[in-house]
């Protein structure tokens, strides 16, 4: 099949990629110019696991191609809207400005009949708007269909969940839509992957609902942390606990800084917002209190940085290993690391960041200093602290690190260490929810 795909940030790309490996022939577009040098180059523009090989593969085969030339849709007759839908400026609601204009681009170049697929993650309802305008746009008759397809993939699993999803959503108005989406699905629907046929507004809910209900798991355990601080009882046995019950499950249940990126956070608010416009309330009552929580540990974090050092935290050395949301991805939206970083810098420390993939983003950044390896970042620092899940960290030796830094204090913001490892090194490691080393410390803290 002919299949455009109109964004290609992190789920475009990666989908655009994803379609040519299943023997489609493809086109990327995007407003961004460099970005698209880069992919037609195939030249991966950010760090996703795998991606650059499944990239070179499409684009050598010559069946993967990246234009910001609209007319290169021309000859599709399925088109993909993958473009961003962050939070509008100043409020919570989804900015769908980039959809709109999107959607505007494509209409005059739709062939008869084509279908419309949206991927990107909307409010409720834009399903409905967006097949409106299309028919305000095009000839009377013209027969040009919505789809919405939401897309799960997790950053820093973007290949694997994308070549292999959990579940294909196909939100459809008809027996047809359904046909030519199974059509471009065919090789993962041969592979076993289960669809679920719904309608657009149901198949738009599936991916804000998926987040919400994540969102609000690691805000629960984040709250279940803080009580076990207070109780003095351990967050870790608790969440193995609980992981156990077969109604709960182990997966995100770590406690830890709250979650960031440019999904949950975004979705979470929008959702929200959404419902508040439908007139659900409550839905308001408690997303808002789950964003509270979240945001929250960021500041916990700031403050416990600035307990371990002593209270005085300016033209203190402070190295903080992590910037991007999540392991394995490059993507500093919204991250809780980052956030972190620049609250204690903001109390006057000197903070040494590193990351793996990240620190290109961090480049222009006046308030943080970027290390290229975690050693370097930890040299004569006073404090450490361990705010993305990278697997380097956790595997990084507490005896050599003990060497370089002016102070053995760790705050593992993700639970990564091995604390007994540490602690054996002559390290106080701290982490938000675990007892404190200290026994000092934790009294002040109780003790507000
Ligand atoms: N990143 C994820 O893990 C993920 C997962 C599932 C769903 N989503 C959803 O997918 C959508 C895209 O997310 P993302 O992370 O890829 O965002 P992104 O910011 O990485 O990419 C968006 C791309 O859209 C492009 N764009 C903007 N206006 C355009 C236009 N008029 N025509 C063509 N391209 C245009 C931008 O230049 C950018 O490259 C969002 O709705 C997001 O919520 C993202």
């Amino acid at each position: 099949m002919r299949i455009s795909v109109l964004g290609t940030g992190y789920l475009g790309a990666t989908h655009a990629a994803a379609l040519a490996r299943w023997g489609h022939d493809v086109v990327g577009v995007d407003v961004d110019v460099r970005r698209i040098e880069q992919l037609a180059d195939g030249v991966a523009p950010f760090h996703e696991p795998g991606f650059a090989e499944l990239l070179r593969e499409g684009v050598l085969s010559g069946r993967l191609a990246f234009s910001t030339d609209a007319s290169a849709v021309d000859s599709a007759d399925v088109h993909f809207l993958c473009v961003g839908t962050p939070q509008l400026d100043g409020g919570h609601a989804a900015d769908l400005r980039a959809l709109w204009a999107a959607v505007d681009a494509l209409a005059p170049r739709l062939r008869h009949g084509a279908l419309v697929v949206g991927k990107s993650t909307v409010p409720v309802g834009t399903a409905a708007l967006v097949q409106e305008r299309l028919e305000d746009l095009t000839a009377p008759g013209h027969g040009v269909e919505v789809a919405w397809n939401p897309e799960f993939l997790r950053e820093g699993h973007a290949v694997e969940d994308s070549l292999r999803p959990d579940r294909l959503v196909l939100g459809v108005a008809s027996d047809a839509a359904e046909a030519r989406l199974r059509e471009v699905y065919r090789q993962v629907l041969c592979d076993g992957v289960p669809a679920v046929r719904t309608d657009l507004q149901t198949a738009e809910l599936a991916k804000a609902s998926a987040n919400v209900m994540l969102a609000s798991r690691i805000s629960v355990v984040n709250v279940l942390a803080e009580v076990c601080e207070a109780a003095n009882a351990d967050i870790e046995r608790l969440t193995e606990i609980l992981g156990l019950d077969s109604r709960i499950g182990p997966r995100y249940l770590s406690p830890g800084i709250g979650f960031g990126g440019g999904c949950l956070p975004k979705d979470l608010r929008a959702f929200s917002s959404r419902a508040a416009e439908l007139g659900v309330e409550t839905a308001s009552q408690l997303l808002g209190a789950v964003d509270e929580v979240n945001v929250y540990q960021r500041q916990r974090a700031v403050d416990l940085a600035r307990r371990l050092l002593d209270g005085r935290p300016r033209g203190r050395q402070v190295a903080v290993l992590g910037a991007s949301f999540k392991a394995d991805s490059d993507d500093v939206r919204d991250s809780p690391a980052l956030a972190v970083a620049t609250g204690i810098a903001a109390l006057g420390a000197c903070v040494h960041v590193y990351d793996p993939e990240a620190g290109h983003h961090l480049a222009d950044r006046l308030d943080l200093e970027v290390r290229d390896s975690a050693e370097s970042a930890c040299e004569r620092a006073e404090l450490t602290l361990v705010l993305t899940e990278w697997a380097q960290f956790g595997a990084l030796d507490p005896v050599a690190l003990g060497r370089i830094v002016r102070r053995r204090v760790v705050v593992d913001g993700r639970l990564v260490l091995d604390p007994h490892r540490w602690t054996r090194a002559g390290w106080q490691v701290h982490a938000l929810g675990r007892r404190d080393p200290d026994p000092q410390l934790d009294t002040r803290r109780r003790a507000g």
